[in-house]
Formats: structure tokens, sequence, C-alpha cells
């Protein structure tokens, strides 16, 4: 395989597109058994009847490995939204549609985002009290088993030319309560636009009549989990978040 034509750059891992399929390619020292969980991850995904880029191979060159899917010509969401920030709200609006027809669906073999999240919140460096707060919190709700995604965002949403979206890096799906992925994509957006992630909430709850307050409830959870990322700068908003007294 030919590794020349660059789609994206990542730190640890960089896409490239080879006779018409995409190569996901693996620093040398990453982490073998993340790979073939991403790999088997998005299998599942595929087996709970998602029309996702399909996977197609893996495996190892030049001690590097990589997992080949499907190539889906377009853009990145994250791209049109910047290119016409006119039709911002009208694919929000999508996004959220997108994420409602997913939540139906499910695969009992995917990882429990409780698990998770458990796993990620006692692995923060947040004061002991608050993370029994926070655990206390998450062991209160309601457990479902609908597939999330875990990482919904405009960079992991592939818009072809005809408007149809398909969405990519589904290494972090999971099953469980869907206001919590709503939580999640909450919270994404707004490290960038908290203007687009009101909107984004606003959006699902009108569309599924759910309460804000009960997509907000898990806001202090997720801030958490993405703290394990250590990145300062989202440091700050993330703790603030993680004050659990402040969304009782
Ligand atoms: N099947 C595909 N077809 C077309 N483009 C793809 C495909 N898979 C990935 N890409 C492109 O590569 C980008 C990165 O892929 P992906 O989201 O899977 O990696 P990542 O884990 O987010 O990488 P990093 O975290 O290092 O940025 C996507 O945003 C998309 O632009
Ligand atoms: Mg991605």
């Amino acid at each position: 395989m030919k590794f020349e034509k660059l789609i994206h750059k990542g730190n640890k891992k960089d896409v490239y597109l080879v006779d018409g399929t995409a190569v996901k390619v693996f620093a040398k020292d990453y982490s073998k058994t993340d790979v073939l969980y991403e790999a088997l991850n998005t299998a599942r995904v595929e087996d709970a009847g998602m029309p996702i880029p399909k996977l197609l191979s893996l495996g190892v060159q030049d001690e590097q490995w990589y997992i080949q899917s499907e190539y889906i010509e377009g853009t990145t969401l994250a791209e049109l939204m910047e290119k016409k920030p006119k039709e911002k709200d009208k694919l929000l609006e999508k996004m959220v549609i997108y994420q409602i027809d997913m939540n139906k669906k499910s695969n009992p073999l995917l990882g429990r985002l409780t698990d998770k999240y458990i796993r990620l919140i006692e692995e923060t460096d947040l004061d002991s009290n608050v993370k029994y707060e926070l655990l206390t919190k998450l062991s209160g709700m309601h457990k479902h088993t609908k597939l999330l995604h875990g990482d919904y965002s405009p960079e992991n949403i592939i818009v072809d030319k005809r408007g149809h979206f398909h969405v990519c890096d589904w290494v972090h799906a999971t099953q469980g309560n869907a206001s919590a992925d709503i939580a999640r994509t909450y919270l994404l957006l707004a490290l960038k636009s908290e203007e687009d992630a009101k909107k984004y909430l606003k959006i699902f709850c009108e569309k599924t009549g759910t309460k804000e307050s009960y997509v907000q409830e898990w806001l202090p959870i997720v801030a958490a989990a993405q703290l394990t990322k250590n990145r300062p700068e989202e440091k700050d908003l993330l703790e603030k978040w993680c004050d659990v007294i402040d969304f009782q």
C-alpha cells in the first residue's frame, strides 16, 4: 500500500486515500490493543445496522498498524459550517436528526457507557469528594442500551455532495443513555462556540420532547470524563462544569 495522498494529519494517526479507500495509519508506538478495539467497535456499529463507511481490512505495514475502510468523498461538517455560516442552523438540525436515528439502534456487545464513565471519573485528578458526588450522580441515571457515538462532533461527520451525512471515528461508541451522548456533543460544540451548543441542545429537546435540564444533568459527568484528555486550554471550563452543586 502506498501512503501518499494524505487526507487528514492527526497527532498519532494520519488518514490516507489509497486506491479509492480511506486508510487510517497509526503511529509506531500506538497501542495495538487500541487499534484492534477501534476496529472491533466499528464492526459492532456496522452490525447494529448503521450505514457507516464499511471496515475493509486491518494490518501492519512498516511497523504501523492501519485500518482500511470505504472512502467517503466530501467535506467534514466542521469545514462546511465554517464555509457556510448561514446554513449552520440547518446543519445543526441535521446533526440532531442523525443522532436521534442512531439512538434507535443498539448492539448488546458494545461496552456500557456507565462503565466507561466510572473508569474515566476515577482516572481524573478531581478531589475525592467531587469524584464521589459524580459517581453517585452517574449511578442514579437511567440505564438505557441505545447506540451512542461518544465523539459526535462536526469533525467526525463527512458530508457528501448530495448533503448526506457519513459518520466516522466510532472508537468511543458505547450503549447507554442518549442524553449522555447529547451532553457530550453539547460539550464538544461549546468548547468552540457556546452559541452553537445551546442551539443544538434546544433543537434536540424540541424534537424529542426532552427537558433541557435532563440533558444538563449529564454535563458534570461528561466534563469530568473530558478532563482525562489533559488539555490545558479546556481545564477551567471543564472544572467549572464538574461542579455538581451548580446543576442540582
Ligand atoms: N472513511 C473515510 N472517508 C473519508 N474521509 C475520512 C474517512 N475516515 C476518516 N476520514 C477523514 O479523516 C479525518 C480523521 O479521521 P478520524 O476521525 O477517524 O480520526 P481521529 O481519530 O479523529 O484522528 P485524530 O484524533 O488524530 O485527529 C476525518 O475527520 C475525515 O476528514
Ligand atoms: Mg475524528
